[in-house]
């Protein structure tokens, strides 16, 4: 699976862009910074995104008679880019409700005051004029209330004896380049349940199985309503999908059996899994099976067999393949335990 896309809105200097775009560079964002859009031509943040590589657009707030009008540009703009994230970075423009719940979940705004303190503009006057002792900058899922989403992340700094609104907003937006990048890979981070979570198991392993000793594993998740089986084949054979009208898929996506490397890095595979369709899960106990002249079973005959009954329901398949194995083996014992789990889903 690639990693995120993401796209960034600014409207000037762009310095959290930079902190983004840093972030990625040296591996730490999780995710790509695909596309930026301003809804201004001078911003400069638009050349520190070009000489990244990222694609650049403006949209121009002024070109629009009403606001409507300028968030259906902006959205067609960064549907353009399909991003899983879209980051308001240094955004001056208020947007609309239609345009909110578009990205609903999968937009982050940087606002420079420890949220729900402060919000709109003018906050490091505001929070000098109030004599405050602290100060900051607040990551935030966008919602349709202005400054007033969900939190994802904040950073504190002092506000000292003899701040002026330059010297502590210097000392905000330091934090803000650190909070962002931080807030983006979290999100990043957390569109990879599964694959952290065999991640931190195979690091268990490794830590307390005894050495020399190693676990495969198939995880899979089957999301029906969505029609999508999200998976992670950690060294197991590749179970087989087969598609209602016959045709035989392998899940290969994943990594290394569980228990070898500490540091091994898995991917995340995901495919289509409709009525009709049917998964295969099997250990080398039939395709290592023996018969008396010393000949394997093989894949391609649990293959064969599956894509041609794979119709069946799975008890069926399951008493199928274990008939079929019987029979090739004939008087030769089995030699290594059989696992089989057959899959299907209704209505194909
Ligand atoms: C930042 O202070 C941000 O919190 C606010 O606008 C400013 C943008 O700065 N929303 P930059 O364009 O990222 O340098």
């Amino acid at each position: 699976m690639p990693l995120p896309r993401i796209t960034v809105l600014i409207s000037g200097r762009g310095s959290n862009l930079a902190a983004l775009l840093e972030a990625e560079k040296n591996g730490s964002l999780r995710g790509i910074v695909h596309t930026v859009i301003s809804n201004r031509a001078d911003a400069a943040g638009l050349a520190i995104a070009l000489a990244h590589g990222a694609r650049i657009n403006v949209v121009d707030h002024r070109a629009h008679a009403d606001r409507n009008g300028f968030d259906a540009a902006l959205a067609e703009a960064v549907d353009a880019g399909r991003p899983d994230l879209v980051v308001l970075a240094g955004f001056m423009r208020i947007l609309g409700p239609a345009f909110v719940a578009r990205y609903a979940d999968r937009m982050l705004n940087i606002h420079p005051s420890l949220l729900p303190a402060y919000p709109g503009l003018h906050t490091h006057r505001r929070a000098l004029d109030d004599g405050v002792r602290i100060h900051g900058c607040t990551v935030h899922f966008v919602t349709a209330d202005l400054d007033h989403g969900p939190i994802v992340g904040q950073a504190v700094v002092p506000v000292l004896p003899d701040d002026d609104e330059t010297k502590l907003a210097a000392r905000v937006l330091a934090a803000e380049h650190r909070l962002l990048p931080a807030a983006v890979r979290a999100f990043c981070d957390g569109r990879w349940p599964i694959r952290d979570a065999i991640r931190h198991v195979n690091q268990s392993v490794v830590r307390t199985a005894s050495s020399g000793k190693f676990i495969t594993l198939f995880y899979g998740e089957i999301d029906p309503g969505n029609a999508r089986v999200r998976y992670i084949n950690a060294g197991h054979n590749y179970p087989l999908l087969r598609r209602a009208d016959g045709g035989v898929e392998e899940l290969r996506e994943g990594g290394t059996p569980l228990g070898i490397f500490e540091d091994a890095d898995y991917d995340q595979g995901e495919i289509s899994f409709r009525p009709g369709d049917g998964l295969m899960l099997y250990s080398d106990g039939i395709s290592e099976a023996i018969d008396t002249m010393g000949t394997e079973f093989g894949e391609e005959r649990l293959r064969s067999l599956w894509r041609q009954r794979g119709h069946r329901p799975p008890a069926d398949v399951i008493a199928l393949v274990l008939e079929d194995i019987a029979s090739f083996r004939g008087d030769a014992a089995q030699s290594d335990d059989i696992t089989l789990v057959v899959v299907g889903s209704r209505g194909g």
